[in-house]
C-alpha cells in the first residue's frame, strides 16, 4: 500500500496549480491500486512563513502545521505541482522545504509536475532538482511532467481537448510517470528500513 501526498504550490486560489493537482489526484484514484492521496493546496490552507517556533509547534505551528507535518510522515512519496513564475517555483512552495524539519521527505521519492500558461515550465523543475533536497534528503525521481498551455488541458477528466493534440500524449506521460513512482516508492521503503540511515549524524547534506 502507498500513500501519495500532493503539494498543489501555488498560492493564489484558484489557480491552475491546482486544477492539475486534482487532476493528478483522480489519475491516481481512477488508474492506480493501492495507492491512496492526499492533497494539501497552498492556495486554500497557506502556511506562514518559517520561523524557529516551528521547531516545537508553538504557537500557530500547532494547529497550521503539526497535521502537515503528520500527513507528509505518513506518505510514501510526494508529488509536487508547481507553476512557474518569474522564472521560479512560488515561495510557499519552497517554504515547504524549510519548514520539513522532521524528516517528513526523507528518503522519498519525489515527482515534479510543472506547468506554465505558455511554453515554459522547465525553470522550476531546474530550480527544485537542485536546491531542495539537500537537508530534506528528498528523492526526485528521474522522470518528470511539464504541462504547458496549462489553460486548454486537463480540464476534464473524461473528455480531453482533442484539439490539443499533446493532451492525448501528456495523460499517458502522467499515468506513466505515476506509475515509476509507485516503484520508486516500494523501492525506497527499503532503503528506509536498511538500518543504514544515520540521521543523527548526518541531519544535512554536504
Ligand atoms: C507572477 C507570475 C509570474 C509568471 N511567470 C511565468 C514565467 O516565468 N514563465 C511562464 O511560463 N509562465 C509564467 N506565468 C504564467 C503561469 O505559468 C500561469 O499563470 C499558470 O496559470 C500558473 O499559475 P497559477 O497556478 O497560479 O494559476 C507567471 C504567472 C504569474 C502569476
Amino acid at each position: 500500500m502507498n500513500r501519495f501526498a500532493i503539494i498543489s504550490g501555488s498560492h493564489r486560489s484558484p489557480s491552475q496549480t491546482s486544477k492539475v493537482a486534482r487532476f493528478v489526484r483522480c489519475m491516481i484514484e481512477r488508474e492506480l491500486e493501492g495507492v491512496e492521496c492526499d492533497l494539501l493546496d497552498l492556495g486554500e490552507t497557506p502556511l506562514p512563513l518559517w520561523d524557529p517556533d516551528v521547531r516545537r509547534f508553538a504557537g500557530p505551528w500547532e494547529r497550521l502545521w503539526r497535521p502537515v507535518s503528520e500527513r507528509l510522515t505518513e506518505s510514501t512519496g510526494v508529488i509536487l505541482v508547481t507553476p512557474e513564475w518569474a522564472g521560479m517555483v512560488p515561495a510557499a512552495l519552497k517554504n515547504v522545504f524549510l519548514l520539513c524539519e522532521r524528516n517528513e521527505l526523507s528518503h522519498k521519492p519525489g515527482l515534479i509536475v510543472a506547468l506554465s500558461s505558455s511554453q515554459g515550465g522547465a525553470y522550476p523543475v531546474a530550480e527544485l532538482r537542485m536546491s531542495s533536497y539537500k537537508n530534506t534528503q528528498f528523492c526526485y525521481i528521474p522522470e518528470n511532467i511539464i504541462v504547458r498551455d496549462v489553460r486548454n488541458v486537463l480540464n476534464d477528466y473524461d473528455h480531453p481537448n482533442n484539439i490539443a493534440a499533446e493532451e492525448i500524449s501528456l495523460r499517458r506521460r502522467m499515468k506513466y510517470a505515476l506509475t515509476l513512482l509507485v516503484e520508486y516508492a516500494d523501492a525506497l521503503k527499503a532503503v528506509r528500513n536498511s538500518g543504514v540511515i544515520d540521521l543523527a549524524s548526518y541531519p544535512f547534506g554536504m
